[in-house]
């Protein structure tokens, strides 16, 4: 079977001969236009004059547009609220677009955007979370507030108690490739629109918005992203807009591109946050009552900031039954880039903040943060045996359409309807007695970490190794090391749950080849390769028969985001769906054939048997063709069981929880900060895997992403608002030399519990915050330098590290 085969992803070859082609690779046309933003220069305030003559008379300059001269507010916004024109007199953060170019080259429309001659009427910008406190800037009336339990009461009746508070950083996506869209004007007014997006239905739902045109006029295709992280799922719209104003205008292909420094001044990042908190707890370290407050910044526009700070508060429990708590998130608007989807899409915030606590509280106690963890653990799911092989559910998905027709389609939606005040629900449900519910009453029936958490303990040898990291600490010295665990348990599925569907569409042709086509995107996950291995498998041929297409709104419509890690879980459902439609015709055809019954007939070995006989995939697909029977069918899939009134915060927003663990140790030099990771171990839970090696790679790369996120990777504004961190030499990503020295990553084999394709697990974003481990390995190590808890704040930069050290030893 083609499935649980780890071939190489199906552009690998081409990716590192460079064959492969993104949106600026593609052949220019002639009389295309090459489009730049005018950029502001403030982060708040007015245009008071803007005089343009020189920007127009540039060398190469064929047209400029102002707000004024568009054909609407052609907003960009993947949010309800439409809070983002193309451009604007009003400027909000410092790079907004306020005047567009289009030259007859990128060089001479960057060189031209440069040229105008603007004032403003500035005003004081809102820039840090305290400053949005302060002046109640958010995008809800007040904070939201879910609360389990009496926390309050918890607390004060805790044996003991503590309290504090967390900082950390945003993140820069990075991309390889940034930002990038082509619009060619075709017949008769219809568009065809190639966008480096996770979510073309939203490109194409955007630029026909914008135009007036109907979506059916909008074509947009997709072949591959050199990355997304969740950069692509709505910031795209921007570039796709402003090529198709252009395109509609002057009827030329237009292109559009950010450079590297535009597209870390213009797009959004990683929300960052901080993570207030006062825990109560006794003296096996056990949680009785919690009250955490998550202040996250949004930026200037509202973009996905809800169900990212929606998602953070759904990942505030990490990995623990927590019995009493309250959740508080205030949604901060600041005059800062619009911080939008980024791996792990606020959980990782939300997760890092628990584990913060956990961490807080093993030093406290002075015991082994591994127990810690352990004592609170949710309990353990019975084992895959005894639980019965499928177990049936059954389907209680509401048949009923959506509370309120989408205005959109992103997951900005999550949170379109209502006042998004969320309200405590203790009480308000009863939970079936003795089932241990997540803060926002989900049961958890899945939990497998405790199994991960013994396995990888002994696999690792901490206890070992961490009595030598002991020893090597007492030595003295400049250098101390440092080891720490840490678990994750991270929801799959999208909050909004009516994103939770996907379709394809497969074509069987008479030579027995077959061309697949699927909503989803391929952004470097191998969410194709896994794809055209699920359809391969359905037909019993190798995967090497299917040829994989550009995603494409004119073949497969109405598709969500990729994004969320559920490309495969979606996808591959949909294109199974779409293949077996086709192999039951096929069936018939070569019962008949053969003189048996359609349920008889099996695909294996890219043959289609029948008892003894048999014919060759080819000859079936030659027969059923001449039977006059379609080999062609659209496929279509919804997930199961999902319900969430984020109204009341209750629900199964999440059809399973993915799970794994990782144990990082570092060497951290006392005197300058400096650090390294000098071995990692992981167990990760991927179900039955589609594809190991691709699921090994995103684990490598999600970890190393993380790990950059909670230690190098610094956003740096200024007292005006302007980013200082917008290149790679200010900026620092990890470089190759950066992974672990030692990085043992082993995959979790095991069923999904629930009925996924092939009952494989989603991977995309879960094993990113397996980083987290490598943040507490350096509080673990900057802990060693002193008393008193070092309270390191993220990322852990040379500076924080000597802050941290500096109060470990309580200075
Ligand atoms: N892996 C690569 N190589 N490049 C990417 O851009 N994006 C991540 C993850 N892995 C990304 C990646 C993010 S943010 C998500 S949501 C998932 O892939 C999306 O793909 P999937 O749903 O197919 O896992
Ligand atoms: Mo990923 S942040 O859901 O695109």
């Amino acid at each position: 079977m083609s499935v649980a085969k780890p071939l190489p992803h199906d552009s690998a070859r081409l990716h590192v001969t460079g064959q492969a082609t993104y949106v600026d690779d593609l052949p220019m046309q002639p009389g295309t236009l090459h489009l730049a933003f005018g950029m502001a220069q403030i982060a708040r305030g007015r245009v008071q004059e803007m005089d343009l003559d020189a920007v127009r008379a540039a060398p190469g300059v064929v047209r400029v547009w102002t707000a004024e001269d568009l054909p609407g507010p052609c907003d960009c916004s993947a949010s309800p609220l439409h809070d983002e024109p193309l451009l604007t007199d009003e400027v909000l953060y410092d790079g907004q677009p306020i005047f567009l170019v289009a030259a007859t080259s990128h060089l001479a429309a960057r060189k031209a955007a440069r040229l105008g001659k603007i004032t403003y009427a500035e005003e004081t910008p809102i820039l840090t979370i305290d400053e949005a406190l302060a002046a109640s800037s958010r995008f809800e009336g007040g904070p939201i507030v879910w609360e389990k339990g009496a926390p309050d009461d918890g607390i004060a009746s805790a044996p003991r108690r503590l309290s504090g508070s967390l900082t950390m950083g945003g993140q820069e996506h990075f991309y390889l490739e940034g930002q990038a869209a082509q619009v060619t004007p075709l017949e008769a007014e219809e568009l065809l629109v190639q966008a480096s997006t996770q979510h073309p239905t939203e490109i194409q739902h955007k630029v026909a918005e914008a135009l007036g045109l109907n979506m059916g006029d909008v074509r947009v295709e997709m072949r591959r992203m050199g990355g997304g992280f969740g950069g692509k799922e709505s910031q795209g719209n921007w570039l796709a807009i402003a090529c198709a104003v252009v395109a509609a205008a002057t009827g030329r292909p237009a292109r559009m591109r950010y450079d590297r420094d535009d597209d870390m001044v213009l797009t959004g990042k990683r929300h960052d946050a901080r993570v207030d908190y006062e825990v109560g707890f006794d003296d096996d370290g056990r949680v009785l009552g919690l009250d955490v407050t998550q202040l996250i910044r949004c930026g200037w526009s509202m973009d996905l900031s809800l169900p990212v700070a929606d998602r953070a508060m759904l990942h505030a429990d990490s990995s623990y039954d927590l019995p009493a708590i309250r959740i508080t998130s205030h949604r901060l608007k600041t005059n800062t880039a619009s911080n939008t989807a980024y791996r792990g899409f606020g959980g990782p915030q939300g997760m890092l903040g628990m584990e913060r606590i956990i961490d807080h509280i093993a030093h406290e106690l002075g015991r082994d943060p591994v127990e810690v963890r352990r004592a609170n653990y949710y309990a353990e799911a019975p084992p895959l045996r005894e639980h019965g092989p499928d177990k049936p559910e059954v389907d209680d998905t509401p048949d009923t359409p959506d509370r309120e027709a989408p205005d959109s389609f992103s997951r900005a939606d999550e949170v379109s309807s209502g006042t998004g005040r969320g309200r405590p629900f203790a009480g308000e449900h009863s939970p079936k007695p003795k089932a241990q519910t997540t803060p926002y009453g989900m049961e958890v029936t899945d939990f497998i970490l405790h199994e991960i958490t013994a396995k990888l303990l002994e696999s690792s040898d901490y206890a070992a190794r961490k009595r030598a990291v002991a020893e090597f600490n007492t030595a003295g010295g400049a250098l101390r090391k440092g080891l720490a665990f840490s678990p994750v348990k991270f929801g799959i599925s999208f909050t909004l749950t009516h994103l939770n569907q996907a379709g394809a569409l497969v074509h069987v042709y008479q030579d027995g080849s077959i061309r697949l086509n699927h909503g989803g995107t391929e952004m470097g996950q191998g969410l194709n390769q896994k794809v055209a291995q699920v359809t391969a498998a359905r037909f019993g041929v190798e995967a090497s028969r299917v040829r994989i297409t550009a995603t494409d709104t004119g073949k497969v419509p109405n598709t969500s985001a990729t994004a969320a890690s559920s490309g495969a879980d979606l996808n591959g459902m949909a294109a199974a769906n779409a293949a077996d439609t086709i192999r039951e015709r096929m069936a018939e055809v070569v019962a008949k054939h053969l003189q048996g019954e359609p349920e008889e007939v099996r695909f294996e070995d890219s043959r289609v048997h029948l008892g003894g006989a048999s014919v060759s995939f080819e000859e079936a697909a030659k027969l059923t063709y001449e039977s006059r029977v379609s080999l062609s069918a659209s496929g279509f899939y919804k997930t199961p069981h999902l319900h969430w009134d984020r109204l009341k915060g209750q629900g199964r927003p999440f059809f399973y929880f993915a799970y794994g663990a990782a144990v990082t140790e570092v060497l951290l030099d006392t005197r300058t900060g400096e650090n390294r990771i000098l071995r990692t171990d992981i167990l990760h839970d991927v179900g039955a895997s589609l594809n190991p090696a691709i699921d090994i790679g995103q684990i490598e790369g999600a970890y190393v992403q993380g790990a950059g996120w909670l230690t190098t990777e610094e956003l740096a504004w200024d007292g005006k608002g302007r980013l200082r961190t917008h290149a790679p030499s200010t900026y620092k990503i990890p470089a190759c030399s950066d992974r672990p020295e030692e990085f043992n990553v082993t995959l979790h084999s095991g069923e999904n519990r629930s009925e996924t394709i092939y009952r494989s697990k989603a991977v995309g974003e879960p094993p990113f915050m397996l980083a987290i481990s490598a943040f507490l390995a350096l509080s673990n190590a900057c802990a060693a330098c002193g008393p008193a808890y070092p309270a390191l704040e993220a990322p852990a930069t040379p500076e924080h590290v000597l802050e941290a050290i500096r109060r470990a030893r309580g200075a």
